[in-house]
C-alpha cells in the first residue's frame, strides 16, 4: 500500500490497524558510467514497495534528493545541505505524527544521509522530551544493504568488486527495476580505486569515473531480482519487529 496512491479514507482505515509507515530515502547522484543517477532512491523504493506489498505495510513518498555534495563534480548530481535535510526530514516526520503515526521506519540507500537523518531523530526526540510528550514515538533508520542476510548475499554474488559506491549489488537492483538500462560493458580499470571522500574536486581526482571500489560490469537484472526478493523478505521481518517495539 502506497501513501501516494491511497485516498485519505484509505489512510484513515489503515491507521485503525497500524500506526507504522516505511519511508524510502535515497539520493540523486552519479553512479559511475553505467549506473543511473537515481540509484539510491530507486533501490530503497523498489525494496520498500515489494516489502510493503508482501507485508501489507504503508509506504510513504520516496525522499529522493539527499546529502551528496561529494558527487557534485559529476553532471546531474544534486544535494541538500545537511542542515536542510535535517529540517525537511523533521517536517516529514512531524506531518506523519500529526495524523497518529508513531513508528516511522526509514529505509535508506545512501551513506551520506545517515548523519542528517540521525540529527533529525535527535531533534524530534529532544522536542518531545522538552514538550513533556508522554506518548511513545519511535523512528528507525536502516540501510537496505545492511538488512539481515543482504551483506552475505552480496558477498555470495560478488566475492570481488562489489565496492562501496556504484556497487555491483545496487546497480543490479536498478537494472531489475529498469531493465532497459542494463549495461554490462567492461570498464577500465575493472575494479575502481578505493579511498575516502572529502570535497567534490578531490572526489573526481581520486575516483575519475565516479565508482569507488566497484566493478558493476558484473551487475545484471537477474541478480537485482534476487536481491530485491531477499531484501523485501528481510525488510518485512525487520519492520514488523520495529512496529511491535
Ligand atoms: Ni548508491
Amino acid at each position: 500500500m502506497r501513501l501516494h496512491t491511497s485516498t485519505w479514507p484509505e489512510v484513515e482505515a489503515y491507521l485503525e490497524r497500524s500506526q507504522g509507515i516505511i519511508i524510502p530515502i535515497g539520493s540523486t547522484e552519479q553512479h559511475g558510467p553505467t549506473g543511473i543517477i537515481g540509484c539510491d532512491a530507486i533501490c530503497a523504493e523498489e525494496i520498500a514497495w515489494e516489502g510493503g506489498k508482501r507485508g501489507n505495510i504503508l509506504v510513504g513518498p520516496t525522499f529522493n534528493v539527499g546529502s551528496a555534495q561529494h558527487h557534485m563534480s559529476f553532471p546531474g548530481s544534486m544535494t541538500l545541505r545537511p542542515s536542510t535535510m535535517t529540517a525537511v526530514i523533521s517536517d516529514w516526520v512531524l506531518s506523519l505524527a500529526a495524523h497518529g503515526f508513531d513508528r516511522i521506519y526509514f529505509l535508506n540507500g545512501h551513506g551520506g544521509n545517515i548523519a542528517p537523518v540521525q540529527n533529525a531523530f535527535a531533534d524530534i526526540y529532544a522536542r518531545r522530551a522538552l514538550d513533556g510528550d508522554e506518548a511513545k514515538f519511535l523512528m528507525k533508520l536502516r540501510n537496505w544493504f545492511d538488512l539481515p542476510g543482504i551483506p552475505e548475499l552480496s558477498d555470495e554474488l560478488y566475492p570481488v568488486g562489489c565496492g562501496s559506491h556504484a556497487t555491483a549489488a545496487e546497480i543490479s537492483v536498478t537494472f531489475a527495476a529498469y531493465p532497459q538500462k542494463e549495461d554490462c560493458r567492461a570498464l577500465e580499470p575493472a575494479i575502481a580505486p578505493e579511498g575516502s571522500i572529502s570535497d567534490r574536486h578531490q572526489f573526481r581526482l581520486d575516483f575519475p569515473d565516479g565508482r569507488i571500489g566497484s566493478n558493476p560490469s558484473q551487475s545484471c537484472v537477474a541478480d537485482g531480482k534476487k536481491i530485491i526478493d531477499h531484501a523485501a523478505a528481510s525488510l518485512v521481518k525487520d519492520v514488523d519487529a520495529f512496529f511491535k517495539s
